[in-house]
């Protein structure tokens, strides 16, 4: 990965994905209000240059080959709508975990399960990984829905296995593996 530039990967809805700029701070700050995103991806972002800060260790996270965060964005410089990415990365081992949230103005039409499928088939087919996991919550049945329309089978529930503001919460975990797409 160090030796790669983070490329931009096209959707069919027209969107698509890109590496975050120091632009998108606002949308960083704007996620990190949104109830949702707060509660499911432990967000929370204090400032634009709280959000800057974050934006520029997405990228020597890239550098550093541990993670690979995408904005969801309109092309042509339109600001993030959303964000995916892989986080965990094990290069030797072959495996990463997906991430993601989009704001409420983009949710319901389908944006995160198209999503989710073209950065698991980047994974597998230009990455090189072997397996991809994506945990959510049991209270979250929106990410189950995205999980299970993208193609991740459930493999079980993990008990107690992330703790939310309103206490510890048991997470489905799903997978995908090279040859399930
Ligand atoms: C979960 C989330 C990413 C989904 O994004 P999205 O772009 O709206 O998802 P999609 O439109 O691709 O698909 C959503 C699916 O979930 C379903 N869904 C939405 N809310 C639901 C709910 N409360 N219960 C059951 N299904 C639900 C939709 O009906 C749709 O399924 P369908 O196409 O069969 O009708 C988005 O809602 C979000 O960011 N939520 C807040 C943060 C979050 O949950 N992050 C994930 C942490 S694991």
């Amino acid at each position: 990965m160090a030796k790669l530039e983070q490329p931009v990967l096209a959707l069919s809805s027209g969107l698509e994905l890109r590496p975050w700029r120091a632009s998108d701070a606002d949308s960083l700050v704007t996620a990190g209000q949104d109830p949702a995103i707060r509660q499911w991806n432990l967000l929370v972002v204090a400032s634009a240059a709280e959000a800057g800060k974050r934006i520029e260790r997405m990228h020597e996270r890239w550098q550093n080959e541990q993670s690979a965060i995408w904005a969801i964005a309109h092309p042509d410089g339109g600001q993030a709508v959303g964000l995916i990415g892989l986080g965990d990365i094990d290069l030797a081992g072959g495996s990463a975990e997906i991430l993601y949230w989009v704001l409420p103005a983009g949710r319901g039409r389908g944006v995160m399960v198209e999503a989710t499928k073209r950065l698991s088939q980047w994974a597998f087919d230009d990455l090189g990984l072997h397996r991809l996991r994506l945990c959510h919550s049991m209270a979250n049945p929106a990410s189950c829905r995205v999980a299970t329309k993208a193609g991740f089978s459930v493999e079980g529930t993990m008990r107690s296995a992330l703790l939310h503001e309103d206490g510890w919460h048991d997470q489905h975990l799903h997978a995908l593996v090279q040859g399930d797409i």
